[in-house]
């Protein structure tokens, strides 16, 4: 508790103006969040400060059971531990409740179902749904069908807008400002859905800027670039992390294996960026990563105040609990 109170996020608030703006925009102007590209940048402040007085409520224990009596469907058909525990904390948290389904092999889309039938069953059974589903593109097809709120919980290596909410939250209290952030991205940008929501996101910010450090076979998609360019976001691709180290942010990411076809090329891929703690003590840059990493962040980092990634995670309850409520109208 003093940790949170000490910190500059705790002591910083939006100013008037953002927090007159973000509850007249409450209810949030859409029903199902498949992508950052659907946020403007007040809809984001509006989570991000809702996401604070959750905090402060799960901080102080206090019960918020404003979502009594509602049911979230949490549907996961790619593997998962943080997201979905995390959409599930936050609805218990909330006084709702929860109904799972894991895994296409134990589902009745093994059987054949398609997924457009599967919602519009689930949407019979629950209040709101989360999803993660192995196809990109999958979200839009469920939440065009999905008769109650729809949450998407990562789309194959399309997006995956809840991570990019809670990686703006805890840059926002490890760094006290959006506007104005330099970020370095490392690791597998084609395929890493996190990198490409969160640019949708902090690309909205003023004076943001991004550097890339990826391998040439895993370098960010022209969808992303495009999306920079468009909005006048300066970025820079470069070949080490030592050329990235002069940001605010570190985001490591983990090698997608899943989404490739040749397994030698993973294994050849999968550690050419590791970072240690000899490469950034004593420096001012927080590290980050959506986990699980799996050897790109050497465990000697953990002890660093620099290693936000344990942080970043638990603020994935937060920012689900907000977007929870206000989806269902009872922020
Ligand atoms: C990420 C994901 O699923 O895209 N994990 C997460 O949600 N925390 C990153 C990853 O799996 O590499």
């Amino acid at each position: 508790m003093r940790v949170l109170q000490e910190s500059p996020f705790w002591r910083w608030t939006y100013p008037y103006r953002v927090r007159r703006i973000c509850r007249e925009q409450m209810p949030l102007p859409f029903q199902h969040l498949t992508s950052t590209k659907q946020l403007s940048r007040s809809d984001t402040d509006a989570i991000l400060v809702k996401a604070k007085e959750m905090e402060a409520v799960v901080a102080k224990g206090e019960a918020n059971h404003v979502l009594q009596g509602k049911i979230l469907a949490s549907l996961f058909y790619e593997p998962s531990t943080r997201t979905r525990l995390s959409f599930e904390s936050a609805m218990q948290r909330l006084g709702g409740q929860i109904i799972t389904a894991e895994g296409i092999q134990f589902s009745s889309m093994y059987k054949g179902e398609t997924l457009e039938d599967t919602i519009m069953m689930v949407s019979q059974y629950a209040d709101i749904i989360a999803m993660r589903h192995p196809e990109q593109g999958s979200a839009d097809r469920a939440a065009a069908v999905s008769t109650v709120p729809f949450i998407n919980a990562g789309d194959g290596p399309g997006q995956h807008p809840t991570q990019a909410l809670l990686d703006m939250y805890t840059i926002l209290k490890e760094r006290g400002t959006l506007d104005g952030i330099h970020i370095t991205m490392v690791g597998d940008l084609k395929f890493g859905r996190t990198v490409h929501s969160l640019s949708y996101l902090l690309g909205l910010y003023k004076d943001v800027r991004f550097t890339l450090v990826a391998p040439q076979e895993l370098r960010m998609p022209e969808k992303v670039t495009s999306f920079y360019q468009e909005h006048a976001v300066p970025y820079t691709e470069v070949e080490s992390i030592e050329e990235g180290l002069d940001a605010d942010v570190l985001y490591m990411t983990r090698v997608q294996q899943e989404r490739f076809e040749d397994k030698a090329e993973y294994e050849r891929l999968k550690l050419k960026y590791v970072l240690t703690a000899a490469q950034i003590k004593g420096r001012d840059i927080t590290v980050m990563h959506p986990l699980p990493r799996v050897g790109e962040i050497a465990t000697d980092v953990d002890a660093l105040p620099n290693a936000a990634y344990f942080r970043e995670a638990g603020n994935g309850v937060f920012v689900r609990m907000a977007l929870l409520a206000m989806l269902l109208g009872k922020a």
